[in-house]
């Protein structure tokens, strides 16, 4: 109406007023819209017709011009929404059931590595790949723990934990950061020292969107060995699935921190008759040599019954190719050049503290050959995790979890119009797992973020108690530390979104 499109009018004119340069700027009107809003959105669940789209997306080049919109957005009462690689399994950081606005970082992607220091700046806007390219380039026994998909972004996943196949010998991102930038909800930027012990404990971990906009951050590299080794073996049911499983559960968070087993499993064709078996597939990667994994898988897990041919040598930069699923004969470029892939799927999580016998294996895999199209996997822990106290950080899933379990469901284009049936599969699957996993609270990962555990009924604006029954599972007896941060550095509430920590305001 009328005077919103003043009240918009006026949130222009403080942008032109308080920017010497002109900050680019996407209406709906513009040509140019569509293809911003959609260039990064990972999620197909939140691309269509009746998704709410925001009146204007804001793409800053400089970090004054990320002052500046949150200034004005204030100043203005606007509802801000800040992108910077669009993976958030729950579009939050594109959508809002009010009216709203974008902020989308992926102009400020600049990386600078220093290999002397082994420390490296990384703007919010980079996608992880374009942070190992940068490093790679520069150095082949240097690299960072973060994301197995590599066009995820660092602003929200650095936020939020973020793991990959070193998360046994060095941890999340998040344990990796060593400084940040970060535009506060007074606009102002802060760094380490100045924004305080209590900010800069909750920007590593507590998930993206509550406290400030990350601008970029100094990560401590991590040293990888000019080789590694990897290797990647499936079982069926009828080759001994079942114990292979009951055996991982027990072995992969005790192995060397070095080693890194991840389990995936899934279904395949039993017979050509189409009659269906589960297939247990072990992906793993190592920091160091095939010979010294073949004695350790000979000594600690030689049920999988590896040979020599197993065992493939690369370097750390072609690993981080072949898990994304990028040929490892590729050119490197290809991190710094990729479409981002987009696809309709829905992603829950789980921990797990004790070892899942094989009789409830069993009845596990009934309800995967039931509900064909969700699949899981099995992330070990242990290692450094276990070393790095619960309270270190705001992400607390540390010593005594031995894996996580990720359930995800991809439905294609043209299962579209039935996506409830998937939704709920991926249900079904998550209540089945209940007395295996971690309970009071059940734990889930902050950076798979998921509106099932709870939301707000109006964005943003969760009282301290709805908020506890989603913050306690994210981030355990961190949240209460969560909830004080939120209330002494953004008493407004003005960061917010359907999952965002709230304030208690008899702190603030
Ligand atoms: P996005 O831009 O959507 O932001 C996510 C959240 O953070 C939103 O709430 C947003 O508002 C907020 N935010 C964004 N930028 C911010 C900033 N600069 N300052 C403050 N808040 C900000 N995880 C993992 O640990 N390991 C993995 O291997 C993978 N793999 C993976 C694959 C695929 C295909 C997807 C879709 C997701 C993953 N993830 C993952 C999950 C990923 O870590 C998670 O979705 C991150 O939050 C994504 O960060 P983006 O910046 O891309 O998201």
């Amino acid at each position: 109406g009328a005077s919103s499109s003043t009240h918009h009018g006026d949130f222009l004119k403080c942008l032109s007023d308080h920017s010497n340069t002109s900050i680019p700027i996407y209406t709906p009107q513009n040509s140019k819209y569509s293809f911003i809003l959609q260039s990064t959105l990972a999620s197909l669940r939140f691309n269509t017709s009746t998704t709410p789209k925001p009146f204007l997306i804001l793409t800053p080049l400089t970090e004054s011009h990320v002052q500046t919109a949150v200034v004005c957005s204030k100043k203005h009462g606007i509802q801000i929404k800040v992108r910077s690689g669009g993976h958030d399994f729950e579009g939050l950081s594109y959508i809002s059931d009010v009216p709203f606005i974008i902020v989308d970082l992926f102009n400020l992607k600049k990386i600078d590595v220093d290999v002397n220091s082994k420390v490296a700046w990384v703007q919010s806007g980079a996608t992880t790949g374009e942070v190992y390219y940068t490093i790679a380039k520069k150095s082949k026994t240097l690299g960072f723990p973060a994301a197995i998909c590599t066009t995820v972004g660092v602003g929200g996943h650095f936020s939020g934990g973020g793991y990959g196949f070193m998360l046994r010998k060095y941890g999340t991102a998040a344990d990796n950061v060593i400084d940040a930038r970060i535009v506060d909800a007074h606009g102002k930027i802060l760094n380490r020292k100045s924004m305080g012990k209590g900010l800069f404990w909750a920007i590593r971990g507590g998930g993206g969107g509550s406290f400030g906009i990350v601008i970029s951050w100094k990560i401590k590299l991590v040293t990888v060995p000019p080789v590694v080794t990897v290797f990647s073996v499936s079982k069926t049911l009828a080759e001994g699935a079942t114990s292979l499983v009951h055996k991982w559960q027990q072995a992969a968070h005790k192995l060397p921190h070095e080693l890194f087993i991840m389990l995936g499993l899934g279904i395949v064709d039993a017979t050509p008759k189409g009659e269906k078996t589960i297939i247990a597939t072990f992906d793993s990667m190592y920091l160091g040599d095939a010979k010294k994994l073949q004695t350790i898988m000979q000594a600690r897990f030689p049920e999988l019954g590896l040979e020599s041919k197993d065992y493939t040598e690369m370097s750390w930069i072609q690993s981080v190719l072949l898990f994304d699923g990028i040929p490892t004969n590729s050119s490197i470029d290809v991190l710094v050049s990729r479409p981002q892939p987009k696809s309709l799927a829905k992603v829950k999580s789980d921990y797990v503290k004790q070892v899942i016998p094989p009789i409830e294996l069993e009845n596990i895999w009934k309800r995967i050959l039931k509900d064909e199209q969700t699949g899981m996997m099995f992330m070990p822990y242990g290692g450094k995790m276990s070393e790095i106290a619960e309270t270190e950080t705001p992400f607390p899933h540390r010593n005594g979890t031995l894996f996580k379990i990720i359930y995800l469901v991809y439905w294609t284009e043209e299962q579209v119009g039935i996506s409830k049936k998937y939704l709920n599969q991926i249900k079904r699957m998550y209540e089945f797992m209940t007395p295996y996993v971690t309970k009071s609270p059940r734990e889930a990962y902050a950076n798979y973020r998921d509106l099932d555990l709870g939301q707000t009924s109006k964005n943003g604006t969760a009282s301290y108690a709805q908020a506890k029954v989603w913050g306690s599972k994210y981030f355990k007896g961190n949240f209460d530390k969560l909830v004080y941060v939120k209330s002494k550095v953004d008493p407004d509430n003005f960061f917010r979104n359907e999952q965002s920590i709230p304030r208690d305001s008899s702190l603030t």
